[in-house]
């Protein structure tokens, strides 16, 4: 059984294990320095996650942000990864679980996350625990190329 924390204080083990999983869900993004951790936890809208296994260490990580706009409280979940050697144990449901508890404590009215398609294993995983297909375009305009 894996604990589910917040990161609250940043240390090697958590950027190490961070830089570790990263490149499992994204193969451009850069990898965290304790810097980069660093201003994640000091965000007020920001809360890491991290699932810790008793042998293993930490197995998988979300990051869960929370704020206030006109319409409401609303929140975001992003960087959802568990680590290839201990997926299908639901750790990613874990950490998706604690993330909208989190998110509802903080009064959020929705939390809402992306996947693409092709994330099979992670499609199923937001549908199974009661995450609805939204009727939405989702716009990206990049500013580093
Ligand atoms: C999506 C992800 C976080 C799920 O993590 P997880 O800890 O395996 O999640 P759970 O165990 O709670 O559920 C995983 C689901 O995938 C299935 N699965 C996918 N790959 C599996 C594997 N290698 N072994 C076992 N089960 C697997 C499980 O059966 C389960 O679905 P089901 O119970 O409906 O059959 C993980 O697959 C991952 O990190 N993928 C790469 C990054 C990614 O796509 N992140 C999501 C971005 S939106």
């Amino acid at each position: 059984v894996v604990d589910i924390r917040e990161v609250t204080e940043v240390d090697e083990a958590v950027v190490a294990a961070i830089a570790r999983l990263l490149p499992q869900l994204s193969s451009s993004a850069p990898p965290p320095t304790a810097q980069t951790v660093a201003e994640m936890i000091a965000s007020p809208a920001i809360r890491l996650l991290v699932a810790e296994d008793p042998h293993l260490g930490i197995v998988g990580t979300l990051t869960l942000a929370v704020f206030r706009i006109p319409s409401g409280i609303r929140a975001w979940i992003e960087d959802v990864i568990t680590d290839e050697a201990a997926r299908g144990r639901g750790i990613g449901e874990a950490l998706s679980r604690r993330a909208i508890e989190l998110a509802g404590e903080e009064g959020a009215r929705t939390v809402d996350l992306t996947s693409r398609p092709s994330r099979e294993a992670a499609n199923r995983l937001y549908r199974r625990i009661g995450f609805e297909l939204r009727e939405t375009n989702v716009y990206r305009y990049s500013l580093d190329d």
